[in-house]
């Protein structure tokens, strides 16, 4: 199992492991990436960093909790998903996800925790932790043999 964990003192610290990220993601490949962490632990801010390291305008990402699902026109499109109104991993499958899990797009799916269910075989799993007022601890884990050379991939750049 191979897991990375991220300290980042301030937003421009979440903002580089976006970009990090953005650039180990091995493409044209479908990538899925979960995120978990309390309200307020920078999920959406993660996904705006990343939007906007894959040439999205970052005021296009939105908090999504109303708005079940966004998708931003990226080099690659990007599939942005909060499941913190879903009550069930059905709800979940009801908007489409699989037909997002299979495009060779990137998908993020915010409290993916609540449906663990409707998440695919493998996918990056990534959980934030509120350490201080504007520092964050990211800690990556890799389901599956593909995120486990993303994760190598981040920790040769992070050297
Ligand atoms: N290092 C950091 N990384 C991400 N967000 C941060 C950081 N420091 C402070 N913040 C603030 O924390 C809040 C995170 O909000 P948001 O991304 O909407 O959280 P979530 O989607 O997890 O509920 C924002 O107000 C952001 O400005
Ligand atoms: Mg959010």
């Amino acid at each position: 199992m191979s897991e990375l964990v991220v300290d980042v003192v301030d937003e421009a610290g979440t903002a580089r492991l976006a970009q990090s990220l953005a650039a180990a993601l091995i493409l044209p490949r479908g990538s899925v990436i979960s995120l978990c962490g309390p309200l307020g632990a920078g999920k959406t801010r993660l996904v705006r960093a990343l939007a906007a390291a894959l040439g999205v305008n970052p005021d296009e990402v939105a908090s999504p909790t109303f708005v079940l699902l966004h998708e931003y026109a990226g080099t690659r499109p990007i599939y942005h998903c909060d499941a913190y109104r879903l009550r069930s991993a059905r709800e979940l499958w009801e908007l489409g996800i699989e037909e997002m899990f299979a495009a060779e797009a990137i998908t993020l799916i915010e409290w993916a925790d609540r449906v663990a269910d409707a998440l695919p075989a493998e996918y990056l799993e990534v959980r934030i932790e509120v350490t201080g007022d504007t520092s964050r601890r990211f800690t990556l884990r890799a389901i599956g043999a593909v995120y486990e050379s993303v994760i190598d991939t981040l920790r040769r750049a992070a050297r």
